[in-house]
């Protein structure tokens, strides 16, 4: 429960993405036109006190530029374990930003403490997992999401709309890839996208971002009227020999009636900048540019009928996040949905989580075969 106007965050872990989450809590809501909500920074959980205090410190002083509500960090607590940060009681909600494996018995932990948890992306290792968790969150009657902050951002509502109006006509594919050379031979094998006792691996790290596209543009398309897992037609993994993880993962989706998802994730190799995601309709296309986690451009093509030529219009949206990351919004969601009493997001509801999930599970199944 929300015990005053501000929803107060336990963060677990300090490393990458948990530092980038909690200086987005810290930026002014009104910024983005969010004059309901209010964020707190109350607690910081790490295996080492001293890593706590320096996360916190580094909050404090790696101010941004403008816009940061200071005050919203100063009594904030560093703690040398996770679970004092659960069992506090000055915390509402806790985020989760171990590596994959750890996702579940954090989050369980959390939950049993009857804390709300917003938890990283992939949200388990396995389907099996992530019920456990809906089945402790429903007994407690705590909140519980993924974090897929993609699916919160401005620009996922503006190209939804534009899809799903039909403007473009009916969608025939969607590709959508996240690919990044991250020399992984230069890592030591201790990196967690390498090591597969820390989930590693491009599909379980990249994969929910291709995903989430395919989701809210097809899975959410008006015409998938009976809200149809789609089938998964076909997938392939490339094995990275050094520690057995993927390399790479394609996988195909199918949606009757809707349309197809070609997902593509690399971490061997970079992907373009134009056209992380493409959207191939009826008359044009729609086409993303930038990162695929957080683009903030796209373009609409309009074809002429005899195909696609060099003089077809183009029209260019520009969506940019005002200020932060853009992990801001996913917290916002969180403290509406905690404000009125849900125990889970209509934006990024549990069988969605469920449905991803089980493609990963059924992709690893497979492997490289
Ligand atoms: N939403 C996004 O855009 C996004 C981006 C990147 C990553 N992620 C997700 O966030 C999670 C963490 O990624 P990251 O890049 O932040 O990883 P990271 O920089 O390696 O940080 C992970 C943290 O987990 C804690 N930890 C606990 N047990 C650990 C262990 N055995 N080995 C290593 N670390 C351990 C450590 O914090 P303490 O030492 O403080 O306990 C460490 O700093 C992953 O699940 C990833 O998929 C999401």
């Amino acid at each position: 429960m929300v015990t005053s106007r501000r929803l107060r965050w336990g963060i677990i872990a300090t490393g990458n993405i948990s530092v980038k989450f909690a200086k987005d809590l810290l930026v002014d809501p009104s910024t983005r036109g969010a004059f309901d909500v209010a964020h707190r920074v109350a607690a910081v959980g790490s295996r080492s006190v001293r890593s706590a205090q320096r996360f916190i410190d580094r909050l404090k002083t790696e101010r941004q530029t403008s816009g940061v509500l200071e005050s919203e960090i100063e009594q904030c607590k560093a703690y040398g374990s996770y679970d004092e940060v659960y069992d506090d009681p000055e915390v509402d909600v806790i985020y989760i930003g171990t590596p994959h494996p750890l996702h579940h018995s954090n989050a369980k932990r959390a939950l049993e403490a009857g804390k709300a948890v917003l938890c990283e992306k992939p949200f388990t290792m396995s389907v099996g997992e992530l019920d456990e968790l809906i089945r402790i969150a429903k007994e407690k009657k705590v909140f519980l999401m993924e974090a897929v902050w993609t699916r919160f951002l401005p620009i996922m509502f503006r190209v939804q709309e534009v899809i799903h109006s039909g403007k473009l006509g009916k969608v025939k594919r969607l590709f959508a890839d996240f690919s990044i050379d991250f020399n992984p031979d230069d890592w030591p094998y201790s990196w967690r996208m390498i090591d597969p006792a820390l989930g590693g691996g491009s599909l379980l790290d990249m994969g929910p971002y291709p995903a989430v596209w395919a989701m809210m543009l097809l899975h959410r398309h008006p015409f998938n009227t009976n809200g149809k897992p789609p089938s998964l037609v076909f997938s392939h993994q490339t094995i990275y020999k050094r520690s057995g993880v993927d390399a790479n993962s394609r996988w195909l989706l199918n949606w009757d009636g809707v349309g197809q998802a070609m997902c593509v994730t690399d971490m061997t190799a970079h992907g373009t900048h134009y056209g992380c995601v493409i959207v191939t309709c009826e008359k044009g296309d729609l086409i993303l540019d930038g990162s695929i986690a957080r683009p903030s451009t796209f373009h609409i093509i309009t074809r002429g009928k005899d195909g696609p030529t060099a003089d077809d219009e183009k029209e260019t949206f520009n969506v940019p996040v005002p200020a932060g990351v853009g992990m801001c919004y996913e917290a916002d969601e969180v403290y509406r949905c905690i404000r009125d009493g849900k125990i889970e997001s209509e934006r990024m509801p549990w069988e969605e989580s469920r449905i991803v999930q089980g493609w990963f599970d059924e992709i690893r199944a497979a492997g490289s075969g």
